[in-house]
């Protein structure tokens, strides 16, 4: 296959920078805390991790082998690898529907960040000095609130996002990564460390996030003296979702970055560093946080704010806190910076290659329609908070849904676990052997390749048919 035009990584160790940083972003730091806490803690972190180790793991080996085989966006690559395996090329909608799931994620997950933007002069001023849960909890509002302010946040994320890749990645961006991400590490750190030992409550976080109460999972809303509650599936389909979203996979952005990484790197060890690496990142800020939120009788189910509302507390009262809570969200917004060029790559790689225009026109003209796209999640949290457009499906997960949640479900919950579905399919049964062989460097008997083609080809499809049976209410 003819090599790609857009360029390749300068080393194996920045693919894996690069990879880590478009998996750890707002997914772990921002949405893992939240969702756990919805559905009742230590449960849905098992299942999570269920999902990370048995269908995570081996989806990611196989969107890398894809991309770095297809050598292309991953509409196109998906394409060349159809022909290649003599298949109809209507494989080629595993990557369109990356592409449309990129760009619905970007649009939402750009005014996120704008809230980590905004969060940046709050600290500097010392909005938050000792400040108490229930202050933080009104600034936080203020913001949401505020949808011009919103708007104006948005911008300048997308604009963060646009120059770095009108660019060209590989400058820039390599080396940010290499110098972001370990920061970000040794900060959360710090962070877990103050709450262990000043909060006063973390064994109570421990607990939350490591005692697996099932009832909790299945039986959302439910007290223990309550007899009638009805069950849900939808608890595990958020784990299995929220897998998919944090390891990146499922919508080609690994597959993109794979494509622009050299021959000679073995795939099979950076899939399981950068999921392992990420995994942590989302543990590590569960224990930053729960005991935070307990220690100030904040509610953990308390949904998107909870981040933006337990985090500030800790910081107001720790000494350095003004520093450390300006860096902190610094560093959120590197996270997700990192994690929002995985998102818009695919969509200018693939208008380069198709369009024939250039890297800067296409930056410019994806940017500015998912910046479009984005004022329907900056409206979801204040003029339009009522507004449930898909209100008519009744007795839906989608009827109580502002455009953000639907944005946010119809990706992480469907169209990513979709993906990787196909993903596995083609990974698994419909690209030949050899190739496999060829791309993972197995020779026989290889044990690690025999397990993950058992994974993929088995446990893989299995696993999100039944998560999607359940959810559907099938089991119950
Ligand atoms: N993995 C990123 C995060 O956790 C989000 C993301 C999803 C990035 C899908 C690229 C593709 O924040």
């Amino acid at each position: 296959m003819q090599q790609s035009p857009h360029g390749q990584w300068s080393s194996r160790w920045v693919f894996i920078l690069a990879a880590t940083g478009s998996a750890v972003g707002l997914g772990n730091i921002w949405k893992f805390p939240y969702t756990a806490g919805e559905n009742g803690g230590g449960a849905f972190i098992l299942m999570y991790l269920l999902c990370v180790f048995a269908i995570g793991i081996p989806v990611m080996l196989a969107e890398i082998m894809l991309g770095r085989r297809g050598q292309r966006s991953p509409i196109n690559a998906m394409h060349n690898l159809a022909v290649e395996a003599e298949q109809h090329s209507i494989w080629k909608l595993i990557g369109w529907s990356g592409v449309v799931a990129g760009c619905l994620i970007l649009s939402f997950y750009s005014v996120i960040a704008g809230w980590a933007l905004a969060y940046i002069p709050k600290m500097l001023l010392g909005t938050f000095s000792g400040i108490e849960a229930e202050q933080a909890g009104a600034v936080f509002k203020g913001l949401i609130g505020n949808a011009w302010i919103l708007l104006l946040w948005h911008t300048l994320f997308m604009l963060m996002v646009i120059v770095v890749i009108a660019r060209g990645l590989e400058k820039g961006l390599e080396r940010a990564v290499s110098v972001l991400m370990p920061a970000l590490f040794m900060l959360l750190i710090v962070l877990v460390l103050y709450a262990a030992f000043s909060s006063g409550a973390f064994m109570q976080g421990v607990h939350f996030m490591f005692d697996a109460d099932f009832h909790a999972l299945f039986y959302p809303n439910c007290t223990p003296e309550q007899t009638d509650c009805a069950f849900s599936g939808q608890g595990v389909l958020s784990a299995m979702g929220l897998a998919f979203f944090s390891l990146s996979i499922g919508m080609g952005a690994i597959m993109m970055y794979g494509a622009y990484l050299p021959k000679d790197t073995s795939i099979t060890s950076s899939a399981v560093t950068i999921a392992v690496a990420d995994t942590l990142v989302a543990l590590l800020a569960g224990l930053a946080i729960f005991p935070i939120v307990f220690a100030n009788h904040l509610d953990p189910a308390e949904g998107p704010g909870l981040v933006f509302v337990s985090l500030p507390i800790a910081f107001g009262h720790m000494d350095g806190g003004m520093f450390f809570g300006t860096l902190f969200f610094l560093l959120l917004v590197f996270a997700a910076w990192t994690s929002a060029f995985s998102l818009l790559e695919p969509v200018v790689a693939w208008l380069v290659e198709s369009w024939k225009i250039s890297r800067a026109q296409a930056a410019i003209g994806s940017g500015i329609f998912i910046w479009l796209l984005g004022i329907l999640s900056v409206l979801s949290f204040n003029a339009w908070s009522e507004f449930k457009p898909l209100a008519f499906l009744a007795e839906t997960p989608f009827a109580d849904k502002t455009f953000f949640d639907l944005f946010d479900y119809l990706t992480s919950n469907i169209m990513l676990p979709i993906g990787g579905l196909f993903i596995a399919i083609f990974a698994a049964w419909v690209m030949t052997q050899a190739a496999r062989r060829e791309e993972l460097d197995a020779e026989p008997p290889d044990m690690s390749y025999k397990t993950w083609l058992f994974l993929i080809r088995y446990i893989t499809p299995i696993g999100v048919a039944l998560v999607f049976l359940n959810a559907i209410g099938v089991f119950s």
